[in-house]
């Protein structure tokens, strides 16, 4: 089957809208068969636009019927406007004018759920990226802002909650229907609007600004959800205050609403004064929401509210500049959560993900820069490395800036360019005329995809007492680019005595940033009275991959002294990761496994170790996980890692056996339950320890994981002892313990989507026969992305060794899945190929297994923009 090849666009065609929209108002009639838009736009010439009398572009999807066009009152006959694909121009229109114009859709046939569509009877919009085409015809582009009025009419009994941006103005009603009308007096782009209409209930709070204004917060969600929703208030007050506080930002409507919607392709989405969220971002109980989840929900939730600057006051110029709000954003609430939680535990996990997901993108063939050059659905370029890179790029200007510099910066940016839509260059400008600095080569990170490499190495001059530290950095071609210029690095980087102690840098302190900018550069470090060992890239100040020949010796004396808590971890992971190579090597040579003394007596000093924080020990006693192993591998040998993983992990629970004892002892707890930092560090260090133990089979901790399950007040206990025991090889005590939880929990959604994921994720043999007669079970949803995730999702990504089963049925039944959700919910599916997409990271006779469901997908049928894109790339390489 031939389908026309879908365009690509490009950043270098960028031009200016040749219309602006002054004003924006919309009717919706909201109806079960049908609902009705009438959109009234006040359209004029742009002034910045050269051209002379262009025609008006209008972004509409196909499935638009539309009913009414009309310029100026008079209705357009059919030959005065041109449709065509996702466009309608009209050739012949004033320099200003008024725009009528009346659509028809069926937000309740709508499974992409882009647009208006509905979630659980609910009416509710997703309109990033480029959803509002789906709902009317519009320039459908973040650089034209309109200040937006929504009349919202629907049935009085099935939507008694009628909701959209700004403040509500005047509401009537009118026999069995009501409406309500909503002003949002900020300009912005239409990604930015929400409608939510249904049988919703609501928590209410209010915050006084920092100018004193108040503001009404509202959290609205299900009836049956109602007494989940106070913890994503607690946290959205807090983020008000911190951004505050941080940022000098104050929020500027009178309302700020959060709706939680089940059927979401995302997290949630930042709409003017409307967020809407994924109910897994949003409700958090202690019964039903493990730690995991509450520390999400406070993220998302500070996420959303922090674009309001980052995002909406000030927005993108177009799609290629979408790490803008959200890399900044990004940081934003990461440095949120490190001031929430623990700083050095929030950074150890944002560099976890970053280096084995972002690092793997950036090494795959969807490689792209931080600000793609282009594309062809934007919806694919929602990644980490628009997120997370992007968020470590503006912590590294944060890092050679210094935070008081840093904060003139953003005040500069979001001064100079309130109400506007602008670029990464704008912030980076922004950032150099505050502070002084040249940024220019700086701007590369910007540009160039890939991750880069620095090989370290150390020398000391007794007689000089001198250190001199070579740095070389170089950065592999990807698919984009093949030749990459060297990147302005900030490397922080301190020396540590042979007790221990930080040496004093030359700049005063114990910690000195150094810009490495050329291919190669030596550094030199004075008054160093004995030989150091230098602790690099501390924080981990850039994102790159840094080697330095470090013995196991000193990895261990890093381990014990450095002041840095994240290079701490680090050296720990590192100790690991090169003794389990090691041990792949001899896995793979078919020699006998033994774990080398060092690891274990690296173990047994954290463990004995009373100073260290809880969260940290927990993080240290944690082995590298199969993904970061696996991006380490030249070619990842599924088997071969997951067989020493599981080595390494018996090893040490049967040689520390009694210390896990006493680790798991020791901090059980009959306090109440309460999400903060601290008992958050105790259960997960309580609950690692109960790992190592049910991995030594003995069954007397089966029975410690089923008194633990059956105590348990709280789900975090609860679930990991069910992921334990399901996952472990007590299979009988698995199969009842998995019905015993289904029973108790089938009518909370959320549950279920965990309970789902433990089974997807059990690496016994067999987990796809269980998967596969789960997709026919009363829990799952095939259209509900939530489901999708929590079971196909968890089966292609945390179940390696049955997804990479030798036989391909992995592989084919993850294809299956892909071109059933094609048509369905391209985003999803897209996103559901990243695993296949790594086909050239493993051996030759997977990759053939791997590319022949790639070639059979293609083969399927009329592919979606989104899935087009990433098979073809990833096929292409
Ligand atoms: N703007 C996005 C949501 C979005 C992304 C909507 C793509 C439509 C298409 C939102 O701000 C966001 O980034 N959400 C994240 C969570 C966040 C904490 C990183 C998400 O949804 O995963
Ligand atoms: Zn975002």
């Amino acid at each position: 089957m031939t389908q026309p090849q879908p365009n690509e666009i490009y950043l270098k065609d960028y031009q200016v809208p040749a219309y602006l929209i002054e004003t924006t108002a919309l009717r919706f009639e909201l109806g079960e068969e049908v609902t009705r838009v009438i959109a009234d736009l006040k359209v004029s010439r742009n002034p910045e636009c050269q051209q002379s009398k262009p025609g008006l572009q209008l972004d509409g999807h196909p499935d638009l019927v539309l009913e009414e066009l009309s310029v100026d009152g008079r209705c357009l006959s059919a030959e005065e406007y041109q449709r065509d694909g996702e466009q309608l121009i009209i050739a012949d229109v004033p320099a200003s004018f008024e725009l009528h114009c009346v659509t028809v859709i069926e937000p309740q046939n709508n499974t992409a759920l882009e647009g208006l569509y509905k979630s659980d009877g609910m009416f509710c919009t997703q309109c990033e990226a480029e959803g509002f085409r789906r709902i009317t015809f519009y320039p459908d582009r973040p650089d034209v802002m309109s200040v937006f009025e929504t009349t919202v009419v629907a049935d009085k009994a099935a939507y008694p909650v009628l909701l959209s941006n700004g403040n509500a103005v005047e509401r009537g009603e009118e026999g069995d229907v009501h409406w309500v009308r909503w002003q949002d007096p900020f300009p912005k782009p239409a990604y930015l609007f929400a409608l939510v209409a249904g049988d919703l209930k609501y928590i209410e709070d209010s915050f006084t600004t920092m100018s004193g204004r108040e503001v009404k917060l509202q959290i609205f969600a299900e009836a049956k959800d109602l007494d989940k929703l106070d913890y994503g208030m607690a946290s959205l007050k807090k983020s008000m205050r911190w951004d505050e506080e941080v940022y000098g930002r104050e929020y500027d409507l009178d309302i700020f609403m959060v709706v939680a919607v089940d059927f979401f392709n995302m997290g949630a989405m930042e709409n003017k004064g409307l967020n809407i969220f994924n109910t897994s971002c949003v409700l958090a109980h202690p019964a039903t929401t493990v730690d995991a989840g509450f520390q999400r929900v406070e993220a998302v939730v500070a996420h959303e509210y922090f674009h309001n600057w980052s995002g909406n006051r000030v927005t993108c110029r177009d799609w290629f500049q979408l790490s803008l709000k959200e890399g900044f954003t990004v940081f934003r609430d990461s440095e949120f959560s490190a001031d929430m939680n623990s700083r050095t535990v929030k950074r150890v996990e944002d560099v976890s993900l970053l280096r084995t997901a972002q690092f793997a993108e950036d090494a795959g063939p969807m490689a792209h820069p931080v600000r793609p050059a282009s594309f062809i659905e934007i919806s694919n370029f929602y990644t980490l490395t628009v997120y997370e890179k992007g968020c470590e790029v503006v912590r590294m200007i944060h890092t050679l800036l210094g935070a008081e510099e840093f904060r003139k910066g953003s005040d500069l940016y979001f001064d100079r360019h309130d109400g506007q839509a602008v670029t990464t260059d704008d912030f980076v400008k922004a950032m150099e005329d505050a502070s002084g600095r040249d940024l220019t080569q700086f701007r590369r990170w910007y540009s160039q995809a890939g991750t880069p490499v620095i090989e370290a190495s150390g020398s000391y001059d007794a007689a000089a007492k001198r250190f001199s530290l070579t740095l070389r950095q170089s950065c592999p071609a990807t698919p984009d680019m093949a030749e990459k210029q060297p990147f302005h690095i900030p490397v922080a980087v301190g020396l540590l005595t042979p007790q221990g102690q930080d040496y004093l840098l030359g700049n005063g302190a114990t910690t000195q940033v150094l810009d490495f900018t050329e291919a190669e550069q030596v550094f030199h470090f004075d008054n160093i009275d004995a030989a150091p060992v230098p602790s690099l890239l501390r924080s981990f100040s850039a994102p790159v991959k840094l080697s330095y020949p470090y013995s196991r010796e000193e990895r261990m004396f890093l381990m014990q002294h450095d002041s840095d808590g994240f290079n701490r971890w680090d050296a720990s992971q590192q100790l690991a990761v090169e003794i389990m190579q090691g041990l792949i090597e001899d896995h793979q040579a078919g020699k006998e496994l033994q774990v080398p003394e060092q690891l274990i007596t690296a173990y047994r000093t954290v463990l004995g170790d009373d100073s260290l924080d809880k969260a940290m020990v927990s993080k240290i006693l944690t082995l590298p996980s199969q993904a970061y192993l696996s991006e380490l591998a030249e070619v990842i040998d599924v088997e071969a890692i997951h067989a020493v993983r599981k080595f390494v992990r018996n090893s040490l629970a049967n040689t520390l056996e009694s210390l896990w004892q006493d680790v798991y002892q020791a901090n059980l707890s009959d306090e109440a339950y309460s999400p903060d930092a601290d008992s958050i560090a105790r259960r997960s260090l309580k609950n690692l320890a109960l790992a190592y133990l049910l991995a030594t089979a003995k069954d007397e901790y089966l029975q410690f994981a089923l008194r633990q399950y059956d105590a348990a007040d709280n789900m975090t206990d609860q679930q990991a002892s069910l992921t334990l025991v399901a996952h472990s090889e007590f299979t009988d005590a698995a199969d009842e313990l998995l019905d015993r939880f289904y029973a108790a929990w089938k009518d909370e959604a959320l549950v279920v989507n965990q309970w789902l994921s433990v089974q997807a994720s059990a690496p016994a043999e067999g987990a796809l026969k269980r998967v596969e007669a789960l997709l026919e079970h009363p829990a799952y949803d095939a259209k509900n992305p939530n489901k999708i995730r929590s079971l196909v999702g968890a089966f292609c990504g945390q179940n390696p060794v049955n997804f990479h089963h030798q036989d391909g049925s992995g592989y084919a039944f993850l294809a299956d899945q892909i071109i059933m959700l094609n048509k369905q919910n391209p985003q999803i599916a897209s996103r559901l190929l990243g695993p296949l997409t790594r086909w050239k990271k493993y051996a030759p006779a997977r990759q053939q297994q791997m590319r022949a469901e790639l070639e059979r997908i293609k083969a399927s049928g009329e592919l979606s923009k989104d899935v087009f894109e990433v098979l073809t790339k990833s096929l292409a390489v």
